[in-house]
């Protein structure tokens, strides 16, 4: 028997229109769209693509998206002083810098110098802190298409074994936290993996819900995978192929339960929850709502 495929690319174009809706209304209310400053710094064709991609889905939301882009070589100066206008212009309601950075610049320094509460990645260490006691302001936003994705199949996560391989800042990290958190979509048992994990085929045997993030294409293989398991990969590998994910999913398909594909499956919903983290900030922030 073959999974249901937790189809993201439907979900997400579903939540954008709700997000158009909500994003009209703050345009009257403010009497601007809602702005997102994207910052590109340097010519990684992925980060190229994946920067066209917010693009294109904050218009099609009617989200006003500013493009930034540095040159590869330009000074850390330079980018610092671009945050620092964006974080003083109150017609920028969220600002991005789209990751990896070239080398020169100081990640964590950069990612400080954006101002919390437009810090719609949610990579600030405020909000990470947040996000660890509890108490988020923006929620990552591959996490954040994660929960939803789950949350619109009800795979419930209460007392369940999720596994996530994994343990990057952008999604295994703040994932977990998310998941051991009290309430609805959390209150899971979590264990994360890493590379230097023992015994690994072990830990994902015993997995509810296996959460593959480690950019390494088909990694989980299905004798990995419990019958009936949810799948959920993260991975965007680009490979002599074309496009595919972390898990193998011609074969796992056959023994999970749910599984996303790649593209399709999480990928386009974390474009969509960063719009979702855009709309919140323009209202004031998430704690006006
Ligand atoms: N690079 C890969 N994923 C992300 C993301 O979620 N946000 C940013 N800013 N850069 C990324």
């Amino acid at each position: 028997m073959s999974a249901t495929i937790l189809d993201g690319k439907a979900l997400a174009a579903r939540l954008e229109a709700e997000l158009a809706e909500r994003a009209a209304h703050l345009t009257r209310v403010l009497g601007r769209p809602p702005a997102l400053a994207v910052v590109l710094a340097g010519d990684n064709p992925a980060s190229i693509a994946y920067v066209r991609g917010k693009e294109r889905a904050a218009k099609r939301c009617g989200i006003a998206a500013r493009l930034l882009k540095l040159e590869q070589a330009a000074p850390p100066p330079q980018l610092l002083e671009q945050l620092a206008a964006l974080n003083a212009d109150p017609l920028v309601d969220g600002i991005l810098v789209q990751l990896p950075l070239p080398p020169q610049h100081e990640t964590a320094q950069v990612i400080e110098t954006i101002d919390p509460l437009k810090d719609v990645d949610g990579f600030h260490p405020c909000n990470v802190g947040r996000l660890v006691q509890g108490r988020p302001r923006f929620l990552p936003c591959t996490p954040q298409g994660i929960r939803r994705l789950l949350h619109e199949y009800q795979i419930p996560t209460a007392g369940r074994h999720v596994v996530i391989l994994g343990r990057s800042e952008i999604v295994g990290k703040p994932l977990a936290s998310m998941l051991l958190d009290r309430g609805a979509h959390g209150d899971a048992t979590v264990t994360v993996c890493h590379s230097r994990t023992q015994d690994l085929h072990a830990i994902t045997r015993q997995a509810d819900i296996l959460v593959a993030a480690i950019g390494q294409p088909r990694f989980v293989r299905a004798e990995m995978v419990r019958r009936g398991a949810t799948v959920i990969d993260v991975g965007i590998n680009r490979t002599d192929q074309g496009l595919v994910g972390d898990v193998d999913y011609d074969n796992v398909c056959h023994v999970a339960g749910a599984i996303t594909p790649v593209p399709g499956g999480v990928g386009p919903l974390t474009v969509t929850m960063l719009l979702v983290n855009t709309v919140r900030a323009a209202r004031g922030g998430p704690e006006a709502e």
